[in-house]
């Protein structure tokens, strides 16, 4: 990448972030220069500045985690409308931590749960914890494997979905730093949310809601995976496409 592709506002923010590691507002063009030069090799901006907000939280974010997305902030604010009073929540895929942590944040009174299957991610969903003093309880496990979910009432999964096939044609942004472990859904982007749905339905969990980020392209396929369960909905994200799947049983 060039520097003229990288716009003002990024170079600004750049320039900060090498003031707050130099700890000086003069004399830090070393530390921009070597954070430019990041940039430049396609490092995302997030990952350079450390930390991103989240709904109303503050994340530390490194290549250990997926960079929480704005359509995840908008899966918060449905679920926020959607659920009354959940007490048991289980955030499957908890990467950042983000959707376990602002359960906990909406539901205090609930007991948050997040699990993944990388010990990096939950690593970093740690500190996170602590940075925003809140109680969420993080271990892994490969889905359902590991877990108790007998009194869960509310399991949120935002997990990867797209298609092998498509993952090299992801950005550099996203393909040389992110996570492999959070984008791969599979030969059709599907195979870890069905084996979701099916370890939910062997295990016979029932009195749950389940929501979902799902890939827009794949909704009538996804919507196909839920033939027992009841009220299932589809809601779309800010851009209008098919991005949520709530569904009861
Ligand atoms: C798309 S990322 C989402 C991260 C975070 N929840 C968010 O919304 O930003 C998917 C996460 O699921 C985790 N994951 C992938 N396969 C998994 C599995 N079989 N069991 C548990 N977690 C898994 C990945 O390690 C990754 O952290």
């Amino acid at each position: 990448m060039e520097i003229r592709n990288i716009p003002e506002y990024e170079l600004a923010r750049l320039r900060e972030k090498a003031k707050e590691i130099k700890g000086a507002t003069t004399d830090y063009e070393k530390e921009y220069t070597q954070l430019l030069t990041r940039r430049l090799n396609h490092e995302p901006l997030q990952y350079i500045e450390e930390y991103v907000p989240f709904y109303t939280i503050q994340l530390k974010v490194d290549q250990r985690c997926l960079i929480p997305r704005p359509e995840t902030e908008f899966l918060i604010e449905l679920i926020k409308e959607n659920s009354k009073n959940p007490k048991n929540i289980l955030d499957i895929g908890t990467g950042s931590g983000c959707i376990a942590l602002m359960m906990k944040a909406l539901f205090p009174s609930a007991e948050v749960t997040g699990i993944d299957v990388s010990q990096d991610a939950l690593s970093i969903a740690i500190e996170n914890a602590q940075l925003n003093s809140l109680a969420v309880n993080f271990y892994q496990s490969d889905l359902l494997d590991n877990v108790d979910a007998q009194n869960i009432d509310l399991i949120v999964a935002n997990l990867p979905y797209i298609p092998e096939e498509k993952l090299a044609s992801l950005d550099k942004e996203v393909i040389d730093y992110e996570p492999i472990q959070a984008l791969n859904g599979g030969v059709d982007g599907l195979e870890v949310i069905s084996k979701l749905i099916d370890q939910i339905e062997n295990k016979h969990l029932e009195n749950l809601m389940l929501c979902l980020e799902i890939d827009s392209t794949k909704s009538g396929q996804t919507l196909d995976l839920f033939s027992n369960w009841e009220e299932v909905k589809l809601y779309k994200d800010l851009a209008e496409k098919d991005r949520y799947v709530f569904a009861r049983r």
